[in-house]
């Protein structure tokens, strides 16, 4: 009787921690993906470090109807000379395409 529990609770841990496993994948939010991708290694929310203040950015395309679709261009691939001289390395694909509309919401949503 013992011996036939442990497979069916061992079983049972397996589903949990994949439930947990999934369900963090999907929670996952512009702040985890920044900080997991290095963004923050070169961008921060209000100053600049090497790349732009979030803050910043929002400002700078407030009210610009092309911004999701810019920005996620300029994270994927890379690029210089709107804020300076500095490139932005290009972070995809290492970089989901998934997870830079997520990133480019997020940034975008900087307040
Ligand atoms: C090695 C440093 C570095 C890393 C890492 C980095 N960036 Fe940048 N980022 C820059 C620089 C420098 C610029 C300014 C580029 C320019 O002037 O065109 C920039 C620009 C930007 C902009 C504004 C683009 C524009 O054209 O106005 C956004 C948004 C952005 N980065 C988001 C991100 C996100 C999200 C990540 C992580 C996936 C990231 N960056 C990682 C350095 C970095």
């Amino acid at each position: 009787m013992k011996n036939r529990l442990i497979p069916i609770l061992a079983a049972g841990a397996g589903v949990v921690a994949l439930l947990i496993g999934s369900n963090s994948t999907f929670a996952a939010t512009g702040a985890d993906l920044a900080q997991k991708n290095g963004c923050m290694a070169c961008h921060s929310i209000d100053k600049k470090i090497l790349g732009p203040a979030y803050k910043d950015v929002v400002t700078k395309y407030k009210g610009n109807a092309d911004a999701v679709a810019l920005l996620s261009k300029k994270i994927k691939d890379g690029g210089s000379g709107v804020w300076g001289p500095i490139p932005m390395p290009p972070n995809g694909p290492k970089v989901s395409d998934a997870d830079i509309k997520i990133l480019t919401e997020w940034v975008l949503a900087t307040k």
